[in-house]
Parts: C-alpha cells; sequence; structure tokens
C-alpha cells in the first residue's frame, strides 16, 4: 500500500459538523501505544486482534531512537512504539507505566488552529505545531497535555497521500492477516485521580467545546465493594466521546485505585472499538486467544426480562459471554477484554451498537463484580 486511502475509503459517514462547533474534530486519527517491544506487540495485533501492518519507521529508514509500528482495521489506526536507549523519554514512560497510551491523537481540518485555540483557552502544550513532508505531501500536527502524562494530537492530513505520516514507509504484514470485523473507535476511557474528574471533565468543555453527555454516580456503579463515578464527554458532531471515571469511596479498593496504582497516575482505561457483528468478531478473537471478563450463567437468567427481544440469537450471545443492556434509543452488545498487558491497566470493549447510544449500565453490576473477581486472584483486592 503505498497511497494513504484511509479516510478517502472509509470517509465518515455522518454529516460534517456544524459551523458552531466551536473546536471542530472531524474523528480519531490514530492511538499511540509507548510499550517495552512494539515489534512482538504488533505481532500479537496482527494475529490476535486482525489488525494489518500498514507502515513503520525505525533505524531502517533513518530513524536512530525509536521504532515505530502502524497498524490499521478499517478506521481504526494504532501506533505501537519503543525505545532503543533507556534514557530516552519512552522507556520512561513504560518504566513508569508499563505499556499504555501515549497519545489519543484526533484528525483535525486546521492542526495550528485547533492547537492555538486550545492553548488559549488554558491547555498545556506538548509540542508546537510542526509540518512533516516527504514526497507524498505534508501532515500538519501539535500536541497538548490531557490526563497524566497522556497526550491529544492534532493531526491535519488533508494535503498527504502517504502510506501514515513523513517519515514513515509504507510496510505489509508478513503474515496473512484477517480482519475480525472491528470498524471505529466507539470511546476512549481515562481514569483520573480521587477529586480530579471534574476538572478534566471542566477541561474538555473549556478547552475543547465538548458537551456533558451522561452523569454515573457511585449509587449507579457500585457492588457491595467497590465504586466509582464517571463522567461522559463528547464533541460536536459526537465522534469523539470520552468517559473520564474516578474512585469512590468503597469498602475495598475500587478498579479505578488499582489501575492508577500500577500505572503509576492517570492514564487511559479502555478503548472501546466498535463492530457490526459481535457474534463473528468475539468468535474470532477468543479462537486467536484475547482473553476476556466472564460472567456467571446467571446473568443470562434475566437478561431476557430486562432487555427484550434482540436480532441476535440468545445462545450464541451466552456462550460467547456478551453483555447485553437496552435504553430508550435501542440496545447495545459489548465485552471487555481482560488487561492486554501483565500489569492490571489498559483493556479493550468491543461493541456493537443497535440503537443505543449509552454506556452498558444495566451491565455495570455483573461487569464490576466479574472485575472483583480477577483483582482477587490478583491480590489486589
Ligand atoms: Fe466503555
Amino acid at each position: 500500500m503505498t497511497k494513504n486511502n484511509y479516510h478517502a475509503n472509509h470517509s465518515y459517514k455522518r454529516s460534517k459538523p456544524p459551523v458552531t462547533d466551536s473546536f471542530p474534530i472531524n474523528g480519531t486519527d490514530y492511538i499511540e501505544f509507548y510499550c517495552g517491544n512494539a515489534k512482538q506487540s504488533a505481532i500479537y495485533y496482527q494475529n490476535a486482534f486482525g489488525y494489518k501492518l500498514v507502515a513503520y519507521c525505525g533505524p531502517e529508514t533513518g530513524v536512530r531512537d525509536r521504532a515505530s509500528y502502524v497498524l490499521q482495521q478499517d478506521k481504526i489506526r494504532l501506533v505501537l512504539t519503543s525505545a532503543m536507549s533507556p534514557e530516552h523519554e519512552i522507556s520512561q514512560h513504560v518504566l513508569r507505566h508499563g505499556d499504555g497510551v501515549k497519545v489519543l491523537a484526533l484528525w483535525v481540518d486546521d492542526a495550528e488552529k485547533a492547537y492555538n485555540t486550545a492553548v488559549e483557552r488554558g491547555a498545556i502544550s506538548a509540542i508546537a505545531p510542526e509540518t512533516r513532508k516527504d514526497e507524498y505531501g505534508e501532515v500538519k500536527m501539535a500536541s497538548i497535555r490531557t490526563y497524566g502524562d497522556t497526550l491529544h494530537t492534532f493531526v491535519e492530513r488533508s494535503n498527504y497521500q502517504g502510506p501514515f505520516m513523513p517519515g514513515y514507509i509504507a510496510r505489509e504484514s508478513a503474515i496473512e492477516v484477517k480482519p475480525v470485523g472491528l470498524k471505529f473507535v466507539d470511546h476512549c476511557v481515562g481514569n483520573v485521580e480521587l477529586g480530579d474528574m471534574n476538572k478534566w471533565v471542566k477541561f474538555y468543555q473549556d478547552v475543547m467545546g465538548f458537551k456533558l453527555l451522561i452523569t454515573f454516580d457511585d449509587k449507579d456503579i457500585s457492588t457491595e465493594y467497590t465504586a466509582l463515578m464517571s463522567k461522559v464527554v463528547s464533541n460536536g458532531n459526537g465522534f469523539i466521546k470520552f468517559p473520564i471515571n474516578e474512585p469512590a469511596k468503597g469498602k475495598k479498593k475500587s478498579q479505578i485505585e488499582e489501575y492508577i496504582e500500577f500505572y503509576h497516575g492517570a492514564g487511559v482505561q479502555h478503548i472501546a472499538v466498535a463492530t457490526d457483528n459481535i457474534i463473528h468478531t468475539v468468535g474470532e478473537l477468543r479462537k486467536r486467544g484475547v482473553e476476556f471478563l466472564h460472567v456467571p450463567d446467571t446473568y443470562y437468567e434475566t437478561v431476557g426480562e430486562r432487555v427484550g427481544k434482540i436480532a441476535e440469537d440468545m445462545n450464541e450471545i451466552q456462550r460467547l459471554n456478551i453483555l447485553v443492556d437496552r435504553d430508550e434509543d435501542g440496545y447495545l452488545l459489548q465485552i471487555f477484554t481482560k488487561p492486554v498487558q501483565d500489569r492490571p491497566t489498559v483493556f479493550y470493549e468491543i461493541i456493537q451498537r443497535a440503537g443505543a447510544k449509552s454506556f452498558g449500565k444495566g451491565n455495570f453490576k455483573a461487569l464490576f463484580e466479574a472485575i472483583e473477581r480477577e483483582q482477587a486472584v490478583r491480590g489486589t483486592l
């Protein structure tokens, strides 16, 4: 693949943002992980999750200090990066946080304007606007800080036709990759320290013009032992949804506290990726070794009463241990992986929406009890 057909082939179906949007964002551009061994992680994402390798940079391409692998499945683009030396900022990040999300990159029409607007409104600059060029054109980018050591990078790529961005070469998977039907990033969740949720909600409202969509308090999200609070913010066109969690007081250590302890601070907790056939997607992921949280069969005894009729075969839903919830707009199917690195930090959600715009509130209790069983096994509850 020498041409970048990413946005050309997968133009967003929903209409352009309204002119009143004070901070226009087209969608998620990429998600970059800093990891201990990007080369091996890239194989995991290709084999297990069905992402195709599309681009690479590293010593062989003249980049001396790091290697980055760009993986793509439909509209989802992941960048996996490792450093070559121990003192490198990337190595320091991995030392502190383990493998984790460094950049939630946002696709904009004007990166410099987005950056300047954000900084004027109080965002802290991370990387000033820069233009990178190669034979395929140019990409403009700039970064601001968000919670923890996480960044938002604004990417402007309307004048670029290459595989990812200048500095990267096209590279194809060396193995046969079979996509599992993952389509786009539905939402990205951040865990922040106790008392910080409202600060970060205000950040997204004030700096990037996001709206508060939903609030969950500890009455919505608590089990016998642990509790958390969550607020969901969304950008003008609704493509970007960022739930922000903070721990609430419970009898024992909440999953959010456990995350913050092991991540050594705030960071991305999970990335929800959408499919339009969750039975196929989860069946494939399970076959390929992706591990999921387990809910007991008793969950399925009452699910029919709670959500009513759905199009999918409920026996298959139960066999694959998929969760179901309904809101006023429709229903959704979802499932959560176990953490995808040794530290109990980042994990994935696989979600299929059939009208529902919410986040599976009806599943919170079953889900958190499943997480607590994992916490108990880890000795952290
Ligand atoms: Fe989620």
